[in-house]
């Protein structure tokens, strides 16, 4: 432990500059309470040096073969191809991986359509191994885990947290917790946790009451929090942006939009691209937009005064992944909007469907809180904000068999009927029904 413990890699107070090793476990800073990051010496390459690195381990990871190699493939992972900006001092030997990340970039033309910008394209997350980009930050966070010998992890979560600590839990053989709010979890995602073998603890209460009992379950009870406001689960969500910057040829895009709750997210985001920028790797600082449910809006609410305020509020929306009233972190978010001169803004629950409703009919398809990115991007493109020759990138979050819940309702339920509802037809065994329905379909 001692020779990881001397190694270069810090975690840091984001408000007083306290310092702690890398090997210590807290959920805050020991002296004020505030966020942790994580902080390494900088890579001895940058700029075409660096990129041409990243290049040579993704066009590596190509040829690798899975039977040869005992270690974990780290160079195919979308997530340890970058370790330099993650967590440089894992060892092969330490590291859980799926592997993850190597999610595409899509481009569908009536989803640019419908923003009115030609140039979008989607990040899509839900191609992780659980779903939804979790998974980036969780085999990091499980990785570490495992480095200060946790005897169990756990985590509050909206559900895609859960469903990803719970599978590389099992992969790492620790015991699982996952505290999630009862009744308001999509059906996906409970599955999974339960099949992945975490504990699930339907908590009678919302998202932000598990988030305080996690927290004093991590500091009472000596579980390891796999929650966002842990450094490391952040280290590993900055790759959703390195991989996206890689995958445009490191030509960094006007804008990336995505959808905003606890918003860790966010926060990784925006230090992925300060590290981006400072290690030379893009020329140019792209806009964030972060966007929120209408009905879990404390950080819009804040971004429009300004940010004097912070707010909390009893959240009510149909994408119950960012079903959050009280975000853990949001000064770090703030910090990231005025850095990246990003915006955060609101759409309701329709628009979130109505651009759920396109994704999903361009065959592509995700859940309702990652369509808020999308629906986020026509708001700001109507507004003016994003102008429509903008290059953006709007991120997916997570895969549309997440919630078939809300699916099913709807294209079968709702009425009147949505507009881009497509309701199930039940026949007669025949085949002169069959041949009526292709005719209208023709
Ligand atoms: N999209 C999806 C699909 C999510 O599951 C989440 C968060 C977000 C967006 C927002 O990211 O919280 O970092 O701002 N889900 C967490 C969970 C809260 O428990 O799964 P954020």
């Amino acid at each position: 432990m001692t020779s990881v413990e001397s190694s270069r890699t810090r975690q840091r107070c984001d408000d007083c500059g306290n310092e702690i090793g890398a090997l210590e476990i807290a959920t805050q800073c020991p002296r004020c309470g505030g966020l942790l990051t994580l902080e390494y010496k900088a890579p001895a390459e940058r700029g075409k040096k660096l990129r041409a690195r990243f290049d040579a381990r993704r066009a590596a990871a190509l040829g690798y073969d899975v039977l040869a190699s005992e270690v974990a493939p780290l160079d195919g992972s979308g997530v340890w191809r970058y370790r330099e900006l993650v967590l440089p001092d894992a060892t092969p030997n330490d590291v859980i991986t799926h592997p993850e990340g190597n999610t595409p970039l899509l481009r569908r033309a009536s989803v640019a359509r419908w923003c009115g910008v030609d140039a979008l394209v989607l990040k899509h997350e839900g191609a992780n191994p659980t779903g939804s980009f979790k998974d980036r930050g969780m085999t990091v966070a499980v990785t570490q885990a495992r480095r200060v010998g946790a005897s169990a992890v756990a985590c509050a979560s909206t559900g895609n947290t859960a469903a990803s600590l719970a599978a590389y839990a099992a992969q790492a053989n620790l015991p699982a917790l996952v505290l999630v709010p009862s009744g308001q979890v999509s059906l996906g995602k409970l599955a999974q946790s339960l099949a992945y073998g975490a504990r699930t603890l339907l908590v009678r209460g919302d998202f932000d009451d598990c988030m305080r009992l996690a927290r004093e379950a991590a500091e009472q009870l000596g579980v390891y929090l796999a929650n966002s406001i842990n450094p490391y689960r952040i280290a590993g969500q900055k790759t959703i942006v390195l991989e996206l910057l890689q995958q445009l040829g490191w030509h960094a895009p006007d804008w990336i939009a995505l959808p905003a709750g606890n918003l860790g997210n966010t926060s990784a985001f925006g230090a992925a691209l300060l590290n981006a920028v400072d290690l030379g790797l893009i020329d140019k600082m792209p806009r964030i937009a972060a966007v929120q449910a209408s009905g879990a809006a404390p950080f819009a609410a804040s971004y429009r005064d300004d940010f004097r305020e912070r707010y909390a509020v009893r959240a009510e929306t149909v994408a119950t992944a960012i079903r959050i009233g009280d975000p853990a972190s949001y000064n770090r978010a703030v910090r990231v909007i005025r850095e990246t001169n990003g915006v955060v803004l609101d759409v309701p629950d329709s628009a979130i469907l109505e651009a759920k409703a396109l994704v999903d009919a361009a065959g592509v398809g995700c859940e309702p809180a990652s369509a808020a990115s999308v629906a986020g991007v026509r708001e700001l493109v109507r507004r003016g904000v994003i102008g429509r020759d903008d290059a953006v990138v709007a991120v997916l979050t997570g895969h549309i068999l997440k919630d078939p819940g809300i699916l099913l309702q709807y294209h079968r339920e709702m009425e009147p009927p949505p507009a881009h509802a497509n309701r199930p037809i039940e026949m007669e065994a025949e085949l002169r029904a069959v041949e009526r329905i292709l005719a209208s379909a023709r």
